[in-house]
């Protein structure tokens, strides 16, 4: 698609990745940028450098997701690109020794915020953009979205579903026009891996910064890739799971183990 003249709106836009994400959409011409986040002042800082509209928004709450949308499509027209970016990392496991250490409260946040956000928001947008012809979700998902996430069962498990998701809506609305991706990193330089030991596992391949990571989502977002992965070594490791689940898992216990240890 092209992101020149689009509007666009991206949840999670206060800090990291998503503020990123809007600065790089302004960057390429988008007619207009939305800047959602819990943080409401914040949002605002960031949409007015880039004469933008920054809005208070709890994505957990899909009510407020569609008066926000109605919202700004009363003002300014069609959203044609919406990125589905706020995620939360809760449930860790810093022992690295367990997959049943996280309390309910976490599981239950992780999967209103990294998945039913995104079912919140293609519920209101799926039957505009189809009766229009086509539209665009960026779903900001993670390389744990197809790899998995040593040392936190939810984030994992979390990300999969959110991939899962993705994929139904890109193969189920294709012939309305509405096109999906899903921006798939390991390690970003952003607050969400502040504490984790240069992001655990997932530091290992390096750590980029949002702003590369943005602009690895938008070159994919206008070549409509469904898998991006701003990270080419994921591509590998897939390979790799598909090949030999087995042996993939057993490669993972490894890795495991030698975290653990401080080998890796
Ligand atoms: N940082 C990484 O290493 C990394 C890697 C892969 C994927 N991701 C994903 O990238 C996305 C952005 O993460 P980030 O690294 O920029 O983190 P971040 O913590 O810097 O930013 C997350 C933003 O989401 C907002 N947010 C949290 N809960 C919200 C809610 N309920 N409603 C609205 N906004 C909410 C926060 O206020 C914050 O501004 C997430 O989905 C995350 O899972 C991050």
């Amino acid at each position: 698609m092209q992101i020149k003249g689009v509007t666009a709106v991206v949840t999670g836009g206060a800090n990291g990745i998503g503020k990123a994400l809007a600065q790089a959409l302004h960057q390429r011409g988008a007619a207009r940028v939305i800047v959602a986040d819990l943080d409401g002042d914040k949002a605002q800082a960031v949409a007015q450098q880039i004469g933008g509209q920054g809005v208070g928004l709890d994505v957990r709450d899909g009510d407020a997701m569609g008066a926000m949308i109605d919202q700004i499509e009363a003002d300014h027209g069609p959203i044609g690109l919406f990125c589905s970016n706020a995620g939360v990392l809760m449930g860790l496991d810093d022992s690295l020794t367990t997959s049943v250490n996280a309390s309910d409260a976490e599981w239950q946040t992780s999967w209103e915020i990294n998945v039913m956000a995104h079912v919140h928001a293609a519920r209101h947008l799926v039957p505009r953009m189809q009766a229009r012809g086509g539209g665009y979700f960026l779903n900001t998902v993670s390389a744990a979205g197809v790899l998995n996430q040593i040392g936190c069962a939810v984030y994992g498990t979390t990300k999969h579903a959110a991939i899962g998701f993705a994929e139904n809506l890109a193969f189920t609305h294709r012939d309305g026009g509405i096109r999906v991706s899903v921006l798939c990193p390991q390690a970003v330089q952003t607050a969400m891996i502040e504490g984790t030991g240069g992001g655990g596992s997932a530091g290992l391949d390096g750590i980029l910064s949002p702003q590369d990571v943005a602009n690895c989502a938008l070159d994919g977002v206008e070549a409509e890739r469904f898998l991006i992965l701003p990270h080419p070594q994921v591509a590998g490791y897939m390979e790799h799971k598909l090949a030999d689940y087995d042996r993939w898992l057993g490669g993972m216990a490894k890795l495991q183990r030698m975290l653990r240890e401080g080998q890796a």
